[in-house]
């Protein structure tokens, strides 16, 4: 289809070389936007130990094997999805375009790949679901330090027709980000990835009720600094945008600056345990799968403690630097896991060939990230679909160029570790 195409003389939207992409989405984008998407923990060390990881794998390819029809699907939760490929959680979309995740909702959902609605999204998962008609879609929760807010967001997610809940435990708290730190990123972009908290009906009692705690606006305030003002204008937007409360009532109102304070005690709780999963178990009927992990210990953990899946990830090299790659963390996951359950993998996916080999090490599904984050910077809906099209395009000329007609062909057997 893509060559056909390009036979037929058009250019793609967006570059199809994945660096190209992003050098592209450089030099469109401001300079804190860029960063924080391109952006890792500490050194970037991860980061690029997730991305030479997949060097260390070769593909032999069979012939002589008739593969000129070929199907890419596979089951996942009970629905059949066109090709092993979810588009994962990404947060603030808004900062690299004005559409954010609807745009990425269209996308995905032209595609019929599912979306992974970000916890920190720019747009509320009802309004992104409403865009989506029957496509597949999930929800991402950070498990914040409010019950209430856990269950209203689960309840949510039930009723905007997701398929399963993904609970990231890589990021109990932020991860050392010098990038960010050093652009100012975080009062910049506060008010970007914060739909899902001021659509939530638990989230904005108890920013009234802070709000109410700490008295009217005419009380002495401190002096905020340049920073804090940009976090406040960031959030009043985003207060006034869910609540329909009109931007200059809202800049001088006192809840978006409670609206901050609470957000920033309520989105993670670092005290998590293992005992914490049978209370979230009670609390909704769709699949749990927990993100972020790498031990095969706790991979044989969490099935043991009845999750239905697991994603492999170092958070795309966000949260510990100098960590496993994740591609190196996978294998024995999937031995651990011995197939109770799926096991999906993300960190580093680049390319339809990188998702062969995920697949091939045992993923059932691979998420992607930064490739389709860049492709919204560039060209917004057009560009997340082509580059959505162009992992699948790719995957299945190389399902087929390596001998295979299916997904369920591929095995470690494919593969050859490289000396
Ligand atoms: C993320 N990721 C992420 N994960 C998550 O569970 N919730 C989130 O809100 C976000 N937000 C987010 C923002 C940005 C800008 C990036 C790049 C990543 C992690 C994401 O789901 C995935 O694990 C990584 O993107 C995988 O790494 P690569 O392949 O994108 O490098």
């Amino acid at each position: 289809m893509v060559y056909r195409a390009g036979v037929y003389g058009r250019h793609p939207r967006v570059p199809t070389v994945y660096r190209a992409l992003a050098r592209e989405a450089k030099r469109r984008l401001d300079a804190r936007a860029y960063g924080y998407v391109a952006g890792g923990a500490g050194d970037e060390a991860t980061q690029r130990a997730d991305r030479t990881a997949f060097d260390h794998w070769s593909v032999v390819p069979r012939v002589l094997r008739d593969v000129s029809r070929r199907d890419t699907s596979v089951e996942l939760f009970g629905r059949r999805l066109p090709a092993p490929v979810l588009l994962g959680p990404v947060g603030a979309l808004e900062l690299v375009h004005p559409e954010g995740d609807l745009a990425v909702a269209r996308a995905a959902a032209a595609v019929g790949v599912p979306m992974v609605f970000s916890n920190q999204a720019s747009v509320p998962m009802e309004t992104t679901a409403a865009a989506m008609g029957d496509s597949p879609r999930w929800m991402q929760l950070y498990w914040s330090t409010s019950d209430e807010l856990v269950e209203s967001l689960l309840g949510r997610a039930e009723a905007a027709g997701c398929d399963a809940v993904v609970v990231t435990l890589d990021t109990t708290m932020l991860g050392w980000r010098p990038r960010d730190l050093d652009l100012g990123h975080l009062p910049f972009a506060l008010g970007k990835g914060i739909a899902q908290y001021t659509s939530d009906p638990v989230f904005r009692r108890l920013v009234e009720e802070r709000a109410a705690a700490a008295g009217t606006p005419r009380d002495p305030q401190p002096r905020p600094n340049a920073a804090a003002v940009r976090a406040l204008v960031g959030m009043s937007r985003a207060w006034s945008r869910a609540t329909g409360m009109p931007m200059r009532e809202a800049l001088r109102s006192p809840l978006p600056r409670a609206a901050v304070e609470v957000f920033l005690g309520i989105y993670s709780r670092p005290s998590i345990t293992w005992a914490d999963l049978a209370w979230l178990r009670e609390r909704t009927r769709l699949p749990i799968v927990l993100k972020g992990v790498l031990h095969p210990d706790d991979a044989r953990r969490a099935v043991d403690e009845g999750v239905d899946g697991l994603v492999v990830s170092t958070h795309g090299g966000r949260q510990v630097d100098r960590s496993i790659a994740a591609l190196d963390a996978l294998p024995d996951v999937v031995d651990a896991v011995a197939d109770r359950v799926p096991v999906l993998f993300d960190s580093g996916v680049r390319s339809g060939a990188d998702v062969l080999v995920a697949v091939a090490l045992g993923a059932r599904a691979v998420l992607l990230g930064r490739p389709y984050a860049w492709g919204l910077g560039v060209a917004g809906e057009d560009g997340v679909r082509q580059v959505v099209e162009d992992v699948l395009g790719e995957f299945d000329l190389t399902l087929g160029l390596t001998g295979h007609t299916a997904v369920d062909q591929l095995s470690r057997e494919v593969l050859r570790r490289r000396p």
